[in-house]
Order: C-alpha cells, then structure tokens, then sequence
C-alpha cells in the first residue's frame, strides 16, 4: 500500500467510531482497494448488525454483519431471494447498466436446483480425485520454472496460472486459450472506468460477445459429440439443461468462470501475503506441513475472497428487531461474519492450527453454498505442498495491489522473491 492510502486508512478509522450511525456505508470500492473497511464493520458489528444505508449509489441496501445473521439470512432462500430479475446476487446487481444474466446461482428453487444438479458431477470427490495428478504436475511445473533470486509478480505467475490451467482442464477448452478465460473473468467483474481493465461499457460488451461466441463453439462442439465428464458437455447433454436458453448457457458460463477463477486465485495469493505477514504461522508450517489442510482453511476465512452476496426480501420480515420490506436489498458480509468474536476466537488473527479451521462463511450456507469448495481446497492444498517442498520462503517484497471492489477481495499483484540458496 502507497502513503496516501495508509493515511486514508488511519484516518478513517478514527473518524468510523465517531460517525453518525447512519452515514455508515461499508459498499465502497475504495475502502476495500485500501484494506480501510475493517473499522466499520467492526462498529456496526457492536452497535448495529443489521444496518440501513439509505444512500448509495446502487440504492439503500441492508448490511448483515454478524455469523449468525448470515446464516440465518443465507439459509432462508424463501425470504430472501437469489433470483436474477429481482436483483441477483451482488449490491449492484440490476443497477450496472447491463442486462442481467440468467446463471443458477442467482435463481431460486426450482430451477437452481436442478441446474445445479446437472453440473455437480464435475467437482464431486470421484472427478477430483481424477483431476489431482494433474493439477500436481502442473503446480510443479509452474513452480519449477520461477525465477529465483529476483522479483516477480506471484498473483500473475502462479496464482492465475494454476487457476486458469484448471477451469481449462473443467471446461475442456485447450490449455492454449487458458488465459483468454481469465481475462474474460477479470472483465466480468471489471466496472468500466477510466484506467481499468475496460474503460466503457460499449467495449465490456464488445468483449462479451467474443467471450459468448468462444463458449457458443465449445458448446456446438460437444453437443454434438459422446457425453464427456467436462462442465460444457455436462450442460449440453443433462435433461435439465441442453434445452436451456443459450442466454442462460451463457449465463452459467460467467458463473463457472468467475466462481472457478477469482476465488482461488485470490487465496493463493493471500496464503502468500498472511503467512509473510505471520512470519511465526510460516515457521509452524515449514516445521509441520501436515498443517496445510487446516492453513488452507484459515487462509480461505482470513481472505474471504467473495466479500458479499446480496439477497433480495420478497416479503416483509422482522430481522433482529429491524423492518426488512418486500423488495429490499440485503448484503450479506461474509468479510465480517468472518471476524465475528462471538464466534470465532481472537478472529483478526491469522492462526493456521485453529481448533475449528473449517468454521468460517466463506463458501456461504444453505441452498447455494459453493459447488466448487473442494476444487479449491484441492488445489490450494497441492500448490502448498509442491511450494514447502521446493522454497524455504516466499518473502513478499512490497505491498501488494488490491482489487477496487466489494465483491471479489483480492489482489491485482503481489510482489515476490525467492531467495537463492547458499
Ligand atoms: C457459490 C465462494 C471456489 C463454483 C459460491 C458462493 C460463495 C462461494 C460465497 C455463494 C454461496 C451462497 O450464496 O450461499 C467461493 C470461494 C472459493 C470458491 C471462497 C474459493 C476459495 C469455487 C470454485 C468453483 C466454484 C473453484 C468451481 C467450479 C461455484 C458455483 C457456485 C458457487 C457454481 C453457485 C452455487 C449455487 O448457486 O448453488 N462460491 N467459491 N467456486 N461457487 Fe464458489
């Protein structure tokens, strides 16, 4: 982080705790860029867990922060809706000047669950298990060609790397276009602005259709070829899905991409930046490596790479003495459930050898929590014991560039050394 955040960030601390409740607006991009959120939600946490904005610029939204709000909220699917022309499932969503897409993690019952069903198969524990050699010899491969000795970005040349050879691999797409995909996920969640990744929405949409056109012949392809255990030929060939709209074939496309892509890709590069940042929690692990399920696990909590998911309350309901209305917005803060200390001890510290590692929200709870868990865990847990039995350290040598958003919490880049050896 430059100078001019660090102030940013010291000053707002101080001015949250003697801000007027109500001008608490955590849904800003820039506060997350800066790592500056934690104060306010650790305030609303105290003095207001379930919290009204009534100025934003996506419109007055709901902020649940507290573990077991989340869950309550997460768990209660009747009420509060994932449905994609209600809102979807991101505080912009049905504001961002695009139309919204039809993908089943923004639907409700019936139709999520079947959709869901169709492509489950794809990351259950048999198709992992398959997908394991694999990933291994290429987390190795990636590993073995690192520089040493001098500074490289780690989210670009191992994280996405990594990342993207598997959705490839999920996907069946040839491992050369395995970048393009990346780059299509980083577009997705992009919001146009000058300077970022797409700067107008006429050209996001232009990047769209070639995005659609490429999953448009991956599609032809397999739809007319034998059944294969790949996401796309999943989804050609299921009952509940090969008549689906190609608007909602695309649809699940971004989702996959997205969910497959970002997430994981955000951990591993966090795993880098705690375990730096805890040099003591690194020592723990370089002596023990059996602790890497369980780092994997403290890591996922303490990166919360999805911040939110966003709800929208079809009725009116009582909430922990609030008035939620049919119709209103409700984000779930996964990045503060997360940091509850009713829940999980001593929470903004980063211990790998936790009592309860999988304890964390993370993947969500309830109908839509994460398809796609144990992939990442998978992977994660492979490119850790490749790294310790390779590289002493991995030693961060500067700050890192986080994401301006408040759904993806990740990183831009993360700068790096592995020593040479003596
Ligand atoms: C859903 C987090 C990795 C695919 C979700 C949700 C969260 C999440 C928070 C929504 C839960 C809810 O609304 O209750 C994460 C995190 C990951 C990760 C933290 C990595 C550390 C993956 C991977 C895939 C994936 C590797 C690959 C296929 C999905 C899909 C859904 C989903 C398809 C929608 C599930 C549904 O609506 O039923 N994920 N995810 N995710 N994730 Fe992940």
């Amino acid at each position: 982080m430059d100078d001019g955040s660090l102030e940013f960030k010291e000053a707002t601390a101080a001015e949250v705790w003697n801000a007027p409740l109500e001008s608490l607006d955590p849904a800003q991009p820039a506060l997350f860029q800066a790592d500056a959120m934690w104060p306010i939600f650790e305030r609303l946490r105290k003095e207001d867990p379930v919290h009204y904005t009534a100025e934003h610029e996506f419109g007055p939204y709901w902020s649940i922060t507290k573990y077991n709000d989340i869950m309550a909220v997460d768990t209660n699917h009747q009420v509060f809706s994932s449905d994609f022309m209600k809102g979807g499932i991101t505080i912009a969503g049905g504001q961002a000047n695009m139309d919204p897409l039809p993908m089943f993690i923004a639907m409700d019952p019936p139709k999520h669950d079947v959709q869901r069903k169709a492509v489950s198969p794809a990351v259950a524990p048999p198709a992992l298990a398959a997908m394991a050699p694999q990933i291994r010899e290429r987390a190795a491969g990636i590993l073995d060609n690192l520089p040493i000795g001098e500074e490289f970005d780690w989210v670009d040349l191992v994280s996405k790397e990594l990342t993207a050879m598997t959705l490839a691999t999920l996907f069946d797409a040839p491992q050369a276009d395995r970048r393009k995909i990346t780059y299509w996920s980083d577009v997705v969640t992009c919001a146009p602005a000058p300077g970022a990744l797409v700067e107008t929405l006429e050209q996001k949409m232009q990047i769209f259709s070639e995005y659609h056109a490429y999953f448009t012949g991956l599609w032809n392809e397999k739809v007319n070829a034998a059944p294969h255990h790949d996401l796309i030929s999943m989804l050609a060939h299921h009952p509940a899905t090969r008549n689906m709209e190609p608007r909602e074939y695309f649809g699940n496309i971004v989702l996959l991409t997205v969910g497959g892509n970002d997430t994981t890709r955000n951990t591993i590069s966090g795993s880098i930046l705690a375990l730096n940042q805890n040099p003591d929690q690194y020592q723990k692990l370089r002596e023990n490596p059996d602790l890497i399920p369980s780092m994997v696990s403290e890591t996922i909590r303490w990166q919360t790479p999805l911040a939110h998911m966003r709800r929208t309350a079809v009725e009116d309901i009582e909430f922990q003495g609030k008035k939620i209305k049919a119709g209103d917005k409700v984000v779930m803060w996964y990045v503060s459930g997360n940091r509850d200390d009713e829940v999980i001890e001593n929470p903004n510290a980063y211990i790998i050898d936790r009592e309860r590692p999988r304890q964390h929200i993370s993947f969500g709870f309830g109908i839509h929590r994460c398809v796609g868990n144990r992939l990442a865990e998978l992977q994660l847990t492979i490119i850790w014991e490749e790294i310790l039995k390779r590289f002493p350290t991995v030693e961060v040598v500067g700050q890192p560039r986080r994401s301006f958003s408040t759904f993806v919490k990740g990183y831009e880049t993360l700068p790096v050394v592995i020593p040479r050896r003596n």
